[in-house]
Order: C-alpha cells, then sequence, then structure tokens
C-alpha cells in the first residue's frame, strides 16, 4: 500500500502513513501564476494500492480539481487499485434541490469523482442519509466520528445531569445513535431556522428536557452561528455548561471568533479537515480520526 497526499491535509495523510508503516508520497504540485495546477506522482506505484488522501475542504474548488488530477494520475501510472480518503467532502449540503431550478453539485462531484476509475473512497459522516445513494459504482466506507465523541463523554463522566442536544431538526438521528453508543442517554433537539439568502440563523424552540449541561452535537461548523444560537437558548432555558462537538471542521471567515465568543466551554472536532494556525482558538479541541481511518484501510471494500 502507498499513501499520497494532495495538499490539503498531508499531516493526515502522513498520520495515517505512519499508523500503517506504509511509504508515504507526498504529490508534486505545480500552480501556474493562471492558477491551473499541474499534478504529479514523484514514485513509482506500479501494481500498489494506492490511497490518496484530500478532503475537499475550503477552497472547496481548487481541492476538488486537485483531487480529481491527483486520482488520474495515480491510474495512469499504473497502480492496481486506488481508493479515495475524502474524510470531508465538499458540497455535501447541495445534496439535492432545495428550490427549484437548482443543480444538485454533490451529485456532480461524485459522478467526476467515481469517473475517474476508483475502486473505493473512505469519508465521514455525510450531510444526510440519502448521499450514500449517490454512490454508484464505487465501494463506500462511511466512517462516523461519533465513537470519538463517545469515548470522551464517558472519560469525562458527562453522562451525568447532561443532555444531548441537535441544533436543528436534521441532526436528530445523528443525536439519537450517540445517546444509543452511550446508553440511551437523554436528548433534545432545537427547531432551526436559516434564510437561505442570508445565512441568518434563528431558534426559540427546544423539544425536550434540558439539564444543568448540554452536549451540543452537529456534523459540520462552517459560520458558527447555528452553535451560537442553540448555545443562547439552551442558556436562556437555564443550561450552565455546554460542550459542543461537530465532526466537520469547516470554519469559514470569522467562525473561530464566533465560537470563542459563544457561551460554550468547549468546541471538540476532527481532523477531517485541517485547522491551521489562525482558526485555532483556546476552546478548540481536536481529535484524530487517522486510527479509524487506518483500521478502515486494512479491512476489504465492501460492495455498495
Ligand atoms: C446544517 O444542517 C448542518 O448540520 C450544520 O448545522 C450547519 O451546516 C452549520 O452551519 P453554520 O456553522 O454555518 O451555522
Amino acid at each position: 500500500m502507498r499513501i499520497v497526499s494532495g495538499s490539503a491535509h498531508s499531516i493526515l495523510a502522513s498520520e495515517i502513513a505512519t499508523i500503517l508503516r506504509v511509504p508515504f508520497a507526498p504529490s508534486d504540485i505545480h500552480v501556474f501564476p493562471d492558477g491551473e495546477k499541474r499534478v504529479r506522482i514523484d514514485e513509482k506505484i506500479v501494481g500498489e494500492n494506492v490511497v490518496v488522501v484530500q478532503p475537499t475542504s475550503p477552497p472547496v474548488d481548487a481541492n476538488c480539481m486537485e483531487l480529481f488530477f491527483l486520482l488520474d494520475a495515480v491510474k495512469r501510472s499504473g497502480a492496481a487499485s486506488i481508493c479515495a480518503v475524502v474524510p470531508y467532502i465538499g458540497y455535501q449540503r447541495q445534496d439535492h434541490v432545495f428550490v427549484s431550478g437548482e443543480a444538485v453539485s454533490l451529485s456532480v462531484v461524485i459522478k467526476i469523482l467515481e469517473s475517474a476509475g476508483i475502486d473505493r473512497v473512505v469519508c465521514f459522516d455525510l450531510h444526510s442519509i440519502k448521499i450514500p445513494q449517490l454512490f454508484t459504482t464505487t465501494s463506500l466506507s462511511h466512517l462516523s466520528a461519533l465513537p470519538l465523541f463517545a469515548e470522551l463523554i464517558k472519560k469525562n463522566k458527562w453522562m451525568e445531569e447532561s443532555v444531548l442536544v441537535s441544533p436543528d431538526m436534521g441532526g436528530i438521528r445523528r443525536v439519537k445513535q450517540l445517546s444509543r453508543q452511550l446508553g440511551n442517554m437523554p436528548y433534545a433537539s432545537i427547531e432551526k431556522n436559516r434564510d437561505l439568502t442570508t445565512g441568518a440563523v434563528s431558534a426559540d424552540i427546544l423539544h425536550g428536557e434540558v439539564a444543568k449541561r448540554a452536549l451540543i452535537v452537529d456534523d459540520i461548523i462552517s459560520s458558527g452561528r447555528t452553535v451560537e444560537t442553540a448555545a443562547a437558548l439552551l442558556k436562556e432555558k437555564g443550561v450552565e455548561r455546554i460542550y459542543v462537538f461537530a465532526t466537520h471542521p469547516v470554519f469559514s471567515n470569522e467562525t473561530p471568533y464566533v465560537l470563542q465568543n459563544a457561551p460554550v466551554e468547549k468546541v471538540f472536532v476532527t481532523n477531517t479537515i485541517a485547522v491551521p494556525k489562525e482558526k485555532q482558538f483556546g476552546k478548540l479541541e481536536v481529535l484524530s480520526i487517522a486510527p479509524l481511518i487506518a483500521e478502515e484501510l486494512l479491512k476489504p471494500a465492501t460492495s455498495n
């Protein structure tokens, strides 16, 4: 096996290679003055099982194109099999038509990905349960960060006097799943409204009982407004301490500032996306998914 990394998250790629004790081959990526990229694999990979690691996080389009080029380069270099590890798949919140006339952008991305002739995709916590159906020719390993969160919650004994909270109705399934992993811990959910034009978030209805401590669980933190709004509502309802758990730290623009100033104690995310120094903040803690990916890569791919 060989691990090849794009430029989006080489630290994760090298962590996976270290765990698996396999060679790590950083790719040679040249950016031309007009912004185009030329991608080259600088290693002999004929007959190898090659794993390409590249989350398609912001800048989403640039990272998507780089991934497609890398997969093409690996294919042309004679790899025996190709697995794309895309821990965060960009465009996943555009998985269906919300307003008539729109493109289903995620479906386009998946079609291009599959056309690269890959055998397997490994990803984490997809936004909706319908997304796996969009993969038609590739074996999909859909992993979750919830077991990491469950372990942390158990270790800190945060199951007592606590409630799991989904910050929107779409996330209830996720919270129920975590509740089961924690011996049916109580959960609640918030009715969130987002203005599709401005992106403004509001929430004033909470379903379920609150407790002294609330653990907000979400898949993505992008602007941070969902977490900020949910935390404000929970405080209003009398919750004393709030902890946040989210798989994908998209962290666009001023998100670190929003989260650092939100009424929460800690924000736990995973490294499905690299969090550069300038986006780190005091309340942030990043958990590694590398061991989960390494374990998955040792298993045979399953057919969809
Ligand atoms: C929405 O359905 C997702 O599960 C997240 O709650 C949302 O993407 C978070 O976005 P933001 O941080 O911009 O509020």
